[in-house]
């Protein structure tokens, strides 16, 4: 049994055509993973067929000797993966407090509790903001209650797509060492990023995307020192300073 997630040759059609071709991933405990890649890629696809939502024709998602492959996203959830998609919104016209207990509904009342109690333990500007609606939140907030929503159900592996799209500098500034403490208290991080140097410069380990196939795989520490393969993948020269 092992605590990282393996992903195995993964196999993902949409819309009748092949988008991955034989991805194989791993998201080890108490690390942060990160997957770099241009637009179109499949880095979202990926985030989606590990969340249940998308289906695969092959491959393989294990963690702990369990297949998630194929399961449906209530089982991914129940067996400790929690996904943020990209653009995930939260309930507008819900309080803050609404929008974590939504997110929390198929825990027990203890563990939703104790759950959110340590999710805002991560993000405390949240507790003067607990009655508010979502839609009042700025940005940067409403990211962090829904980096809340996917923590409170204390997951062993979260996967965080485009975790600072939209978002202002100081805002992901003020992000990102949330992961590194998430990583540090023993979960799997897996990130896409579009700013490479944000995730390179927290990550152990580094994979880069470009259609549908992995095609570098390294420490962070290897691509920060060798941005050129960055930039290859990214075809035109992605700003990876
Ligand atoms: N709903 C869909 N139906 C069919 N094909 C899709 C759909 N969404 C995406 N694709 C295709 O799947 C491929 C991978 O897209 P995906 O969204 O996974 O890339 P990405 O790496 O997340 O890109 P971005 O950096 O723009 O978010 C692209 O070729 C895209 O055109
Ligand atoms: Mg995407």
């Amino acid at each position: 049994m092992s605590d990282t997630l393996q992903i195995r040759d993964l196999d993902v059609p949409r819309g009748g055509r092949p988008v991955l071709h034989g991805v194989s991933i791993d998201i080890p405990a108490g690390e942060i993973t990160t997957l770099l890649g241009p637009n179109g890629a499949g880095k979202s696809t990926l985030v989606l067929t590990i969340g249940g939502a998308l289906p695969s024709t092959a491959g393989s998602i294990d963690l702990g000797g369990v297949e998630l492959r194929g399961a449906k996203p209530e089982k991914v959830r129940g067996n400790g993966i929690a996904v943020v998609p990209e653009g995930r919104r939260l309930l507008p016209n819900l309080t803050v407090e609404d929008n974590l207990k939504v997110a929390t509904y198929n825990l027990s009342a203890a563990d939703a509790k104790a759950g959110i109690a340590s999710a805002l333990e991560l993000f405390p500007e949240l507790e003067k903001r607990w009655e508010l609606t979502a839609r009042s939140l700025s940005g940067g907030e409403q990211q962090m209650v829904v980096l809340a929503q996917a923590l409170a159900s204390k997951p062993k592996v979260v996967v965080v797509d485009e975790l600072s799209l939209g978002l202002a500098p100081v805002v992901v500034k003020r992000l990102m060492p949330v992961m590194e403490q998430v990583a540090s208290q023993g979960v799997g991080v897996l990130l896409i990023e579009q700013f490479a140097h944000v995730a390179l410069a927290l990550a152990n380990k580094a994979y880069v995307i470009e259609g549908g196939r992995i095609q570098y795989s390294g420490t962070a520490a290897e691509l920060r020192d060798n941005p050129d393969i960055v930039k290859a993948a990214y075809l035109l020269g992605a700003d990876v300073d």
